[in-house]
């Protein structure tokens, strides 16, 4: 089973990235969403940026895909919508169609990125993803973490539920087929 987990923050010591840490299933960290150009229809020609084939390559070798989106001004990072918007294209065969994720989100607010997971699952479900619909509001995030260790059972217990839905999917699929 191949997770890919992608954190919509570039910080180095990012909440997000480090909720991701926290998943104990065996899993691929995408680390190169820096690397990313801002989508641009002119440049989505064979053969597209190498960051771009990259990500591209990453999505479709992945059985299902967990995103953890930071909030920033009520909704995603820019660079997050960028890499969705790579990732839709092209149409028809584009890496997110019919792909398993999940979205959990960390914020230092109260609310734990809550705007950002909706918008985040609305244009995964637009880009043709089968976006599950369990939340992780992450609030207050600057709190929770030690030596990037989620000190929270609870959540560290929904996080891994998430996981393990994505995964229940996956196998459901491979049943199926
Ligand atoms: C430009 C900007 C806008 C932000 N807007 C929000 C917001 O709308 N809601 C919120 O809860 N936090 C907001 N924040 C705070 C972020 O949630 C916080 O910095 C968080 O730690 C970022 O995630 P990261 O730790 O994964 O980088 C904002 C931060 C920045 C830099």
């Amino acid at each position: 089973m191949k997770l890919l987990l992608i954190s919509g923050s570039l910080r180095e010591d990012s909440y997000n990235t480090a909720l991701l840490r926290n998943v104990e299933e065996e899993a691929v960290l995408w680390d190169e969403l820096k690397e990313l150009p801002h989508y641009s229809e002119e440049e989505d020609v064979e053969p597209a940026p190498l960051a771009v084939e990259r990500i591209r390559a990453a999505v479709r070798d992945a059985d299902a895909v967990l995103f953890s989106t930071p909030e920033y001004n009520g909704s995603v990072p820019g660079a997050l919508k960028d890499a969705v918007d790579w990732l839709s294209r092209p149409r028809g065969s584009a890496p997110l169609l019919n792909k398993p994720v999940g979205v959990v989100g960390a914020s230092m607010s109260m609310f734990g990125a809550v705007w950002a997971q909706a918008d985040l699952r609305r244009i995964l479900k637009t880009a043709g993803a089968r976006v599950i619909e369990t939340e992780l509001p992450v609030a207050k995030a600057h709190e929770l973490f030690e030596d990037g260790r989620l000190q929270d059972a609870e959540l560290h217990a929904r996080l891994q539920a998430i996981v393990d839905e994505l995964l229940d999917t996956v196998v459901a699929d491979q049943v199926a087929a």
